[in-house]
């Protein structure tokens, strides 16, 4: 069934409170909820509580057990006639959380009780009308084993804990702010706490607590750090304050996603929590920090004012990404951040955006709501927010945002409130920007400049096209914003940064005052979330690679230098790959930049991103030029590669910035160097991965050496296992390095480690770390025999059977096989095709492939 955006009505009850009764146990857990109901308008509607796979054992209705005739159920659904405007509906039902290998719901994690509502686990609890804008306050009790579950966790503040008979005891915790049930949770286990407080602007203090394995509780500095940071980041920059007395986090070893924001009670993947130097590389740790924030600021953009309907996730994703993203940035370099999230946003959202998954950042329909937590929703979702903020300037976009706030605390709201409060905080008409909302695909700008030197004057003209994309054959123009500047190529000056709105299809700007040809820095800070083609030559390129003082702008030309030099060398041109060398050289010598964005700039377009380039991918012709040119790179600075290598070895280890820049280009000069082939290349990575007092490095030498054949290959494998093979999250990094391999044999050895003692489906990141990993591996997954496709496709069937949420997200890859040649077109389909021929084929994964072959 297809749900419609168009279709949206208000609920027809209400239910402004809910009382909730758990006797937890993993084999068989009761769940008795109590819902004050109301009815809203004016209509005769039955009562309908979502449920899914649940079976009531009794329905109370003001307090008398309605007979078997007096409700039924429908599609999962509870029915019941009521003929009054306000009742108590009392329910009863059974669950058997050990047995919920779908992680939604009520299910059992590594001893731990948990729950995962978002977006529709809550029917899996108990019967609710399970949609964001109907809100409750919540009051739940919880009993359950003392020993085994000593710890008892809800949303909300704890009010009171007793000893019960039989070892058990119980907790009754209770939620003042009235809320959807996407957002309830509740957790039960042996756990021991991190615990801290906050003292907010208003001077109240908050208990913090980050509960963990016992074990696990020297790896949650990071954490609280990071939790103790973005409140105080969301008190300076944006006005919000915490509201409850008590926010805890718990991690949890299986999840289906990064983490949740639940009210005061944020579920964690572990791997967004735990962090140490043993096991925890400097991504990793940026990760923490992020999703933490992340997390922790979904209680003003997301649970304080909450989404009316699913159609509306990125009212509350993008803009939570967005100021994820700034806290991250202010918290490290500006720059470097901007580099990395635009570098997902085309590797994950560029890729969605231009095939048969593309959907606006606002979609109009689904078939299961579980699919539409995409790089579309969530990345360039935060893209719109930022040329929002940029289009208004710092001071007009606080004013809006807090005229959103305060205009819809507490209520359910839609991305149009969210546009129309910037409009009259913000005071600027975004008449057309809203089409950021409605149309899908990634807009195309060609800019061209043209210089008259009689008139000493320059001409800027810029197209925009918005390809087709499914069910949206002819788009309208954007409203494009873009930062540009025009460079004096002799004294590499220029004169000042200027946004200009591309609004029409077409468009011209003039600028005078130029005797000399200038050379255009255009998206400058990558300003609009758009492919911009231009005329500049490769001269043009390396003088803004070395003289842009944006420093998005000036990776970007070093980006396109590499790229146009690959793009020839791929379709057997002999382009001239000096002034990439002399550009790589220049800015491995600049003393003026910072060592990571160095790190950055220097390292060549990934496969994946050349094959964006292309028309059709041609996998095997991408690595081959690639390589050589890697190896290129590698051998003719080698000089630079060997003393970079050793000057950035550090003595004792830290987090701090300057240090994790330092470890960026350390890894970056020991891949170069072991590329350019030097015989001692595996010897020196084996020596980094020995000696290394932290994963950062010590995964990198792993993963240059995954790359070869070496014999320290297998030795560093074998070393990396039995150190780490007790710790899953570690383990998954040896799993995942062996994906990412670009190694002439990795399907092989992905299918034999499928196969491996330590893989199992029933964990969605040992999963990720397999498969998610080989599927984005551009030459081993699409290796000409379509075996590739084979290994994801029988996971994604097997999975399917457990876990359908995680088994759709891999089915994306087999989707763009418009992109490729016919041999590995008609291969990918035929995957598809087996899919869904498998009988019993859940929603998700049905939706994703049948969209896949459309
Ligand atoms: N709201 C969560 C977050 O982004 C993610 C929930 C994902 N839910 C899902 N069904 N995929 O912070
Ligand atoms: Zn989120």
């Amino acid at each position: 069934a297809v749900i419609r955006r168009a279709d949206y009505r208000a609920p027809d009850w209400l239910i402004p409170d809910i009382a909730l009764d758990f006797d937890l146990d993993p084999a068989l857990t009761r769940v008795e909820a109590t819902l004050s109901v109301t009815r809203n308008g004016d209509h005769d509607r039955p009562l309908r509580l979502d449920g899914d796979g649940l079976v009531p054992l009794a329905v109370k209705v003001d307090g008398r057990t309605l007979e078997e005739a007096e409700w039924h159920l429908e599609a999962g659904a509870l029915i019941i006639p009521l003929s009054g405007d306000s009742h108590r509906i009392e329910t009863l039902v059974e669950l058997a959380p050990q047995s919920n290998s779908k992680l939604m719901g009520l299910y059992a994690s590594g001893g731990l009780l948990c729950t995962q509502c978002e977006a529709e686990g809550f029917r899996r609890i108990t019967f609710f009308p399970d949609r964001p804008d109907v809100l409750s306050r919540y009051s739940v009790r919880m009993s359950a084993d003392k020993a085994r579950f000593p710890i008892l966790l809800a949303n909300g503040d704890p009010i009171e804990q007793a000893d019960l008979p039989d070892g058990r005891h119980s907790a009754l915790w209770n939620d003042p702010f009235p809320k959807p049930c996407y957002l309830f949770a509740l957790v039960a286990g042996d756990l021991a706490c991190n615990a801290d407080s906050f003292v907010t602007m208003s001077g109240r203090e908050v208990q913090l607590g980050i509960w963990v394995k016992e074990a696990d509780l020297p790896r949650t500095a990071h954490a609280m750090k990071a939790l103790k940071d973005s409140m105080a980041w969301d008190e300076r920059v944006y006005g919000r304050e915490y509201d409850l007395d008590v926010f805890n986090i718990v991690a949890v070893a299986d999840f289906n996603f990064g983490a949740m924001e639940n009210k005061g009670l944020n579920i964690f993947n572990s791997r967004y929590i735990l962090a140490d130097p043993e096991t925890a590389t400097d991504i990793d740790y940026d990760g923490v920090e992020g999703v933490v924030a992340h997390e922790y600021f979904h209680n003003w953009s997301g649970n304080r004012v909450t989404c009316r309907d699913w159609f509306q996730l990125s009212l509350k994703e993008g803009f939570t990404v967005f100021r994820d993203q700034n806290f991250s940035a202010d918290m490290g370099s500006h720059a470097v951040k901007r580099i990395e999230d635009v570098r997902i946003l085309r590797a994950a959202q560029f890729q969605e955006d231009s095939g048969p998954l593309a959907h606006p950042i606002r979609p109009e329909s689904y078939m299961e709501i579980s699919n539409f937590y995409t790089a579309t929703i969530y990345n360039k979702g935060a893209e719109v927010i930022r040329m929002m903020a940029l289009m208004l300037g710092a001071e007009r976009f606080r004013a809006g945002s807090d005229l959103y706030f305060d205009r819809h605390d507490g209520e359910a709201a839609t991305c149009e409130d969210f546009v129309a409060a910037m409009e009259e905080g913000g005071q600027i008409d975004l008449g057309q920007f809203r089409r950021w909302y409605e149309q899908a695909g990634t807009p195309h700008v060609r800019a061209l400049l043209s210089h008259d030197p009689v008139a000493q004057s320059v001409e800027l003209t810029l197209e925009q096209t918005v390809p087709a994309t499914p069910g949206q054959p002819d788009k309208q123009p954007m409203a494009i914003p873009l930062r540009t500047a025009l460079f004096d190529p002799a004294t590499g000056q220029h004169h000042g940064d200027e946004l200009l709105m591309l609004t029409e299809p077409k468009q011209s700007f003039t600028f005078t005052g130029f005797a000399a040809a200038p050379v255009l820095s255009i998206n400058r800070g990558f300003s609009a979330p758009v492919i911009v083609e231009t005329n500049r030559s490769q001269a043009d390129l390396a003088f803004l690679s070395a003289h842009d003082d944006d420093p998005f702008a000036r990776y970007e030309a070093m980006q396109q230098l590499m790229v146009n030099v690959l793009i020839g060398r791929i379709a057997g041109q002999d382009t001239d790959d000096g002034a990439v060398i002399d550009a790589i050289r220049n800015t491995l010598t600049d003393p003026a930049l910072d060592p990571a964005f160095v790190a950055e700039t220097i390292r060549l377009p990934s496969e994946a991103y050349l094959g964006d380039q292309m028309k059709i991918v041609d996998p095997d012709a991408i690595h081959a030029a690639r390589d050589a040119l890697q190896t290129k790179i590698g051998a003719e600075l080698m000089p630079l590669w060997r003393d970079i290598h050793a000057k950035t070895k550090a003595n004792a280890f830290s987090i701090s910035s300057a240090a994790k820049g330092a470890r960026k280009l350390r890894n970056a000069a020991l891949h170069y160097l072991v590329a350019s082939g030097a015989q001692d290349g595996p010897a020196i990575a084996f020596g980094q991965f020995s000696e290394a007092d932290n994963m950062t490095e010590r995964q990198a030498a792993l993963g240059t050496l995954a790359n070869g054949s070496s014999p320290e290959r297998e030795a560093a494998l074998d070393i990396f296992y039995n150190r780490y093979s007790a710790d899953a999250l570690t383990l998954d990094k040896w799993f995942q390095t062996q994906a990412f391999a670009l190694h002439p044999d990795a399907v092989e050895q992905v299918q034999a480690l499928g196969q491996h003692k330590d893989f199992t489906l029933a964990n969605p990141n040992r999963v990720r770390s397999l498969y998610g990993a080989f599927a984005g591996n551009q030459w081993a997954f699409h290796h000409g025999s379509g075996k590739g496709y084979a290994l994801v496709a029988d996971c994604i069937i097997a999975l399917d059977k457990l876990n359908p949420q995680t088994a759709a997200r891999l089915v994306p890859p087999l989707g763009r096989w418009k992109r490729f040649d016919e041999g590995r077109a008609a291969l990918m389909r035929a995957q598809l095709q087996r899919i869904l021929a498998q009988p019993g084929l859940s929603k998700d994964v049905t939706e994703q492939a049948s969209k896949s072959l459309e």
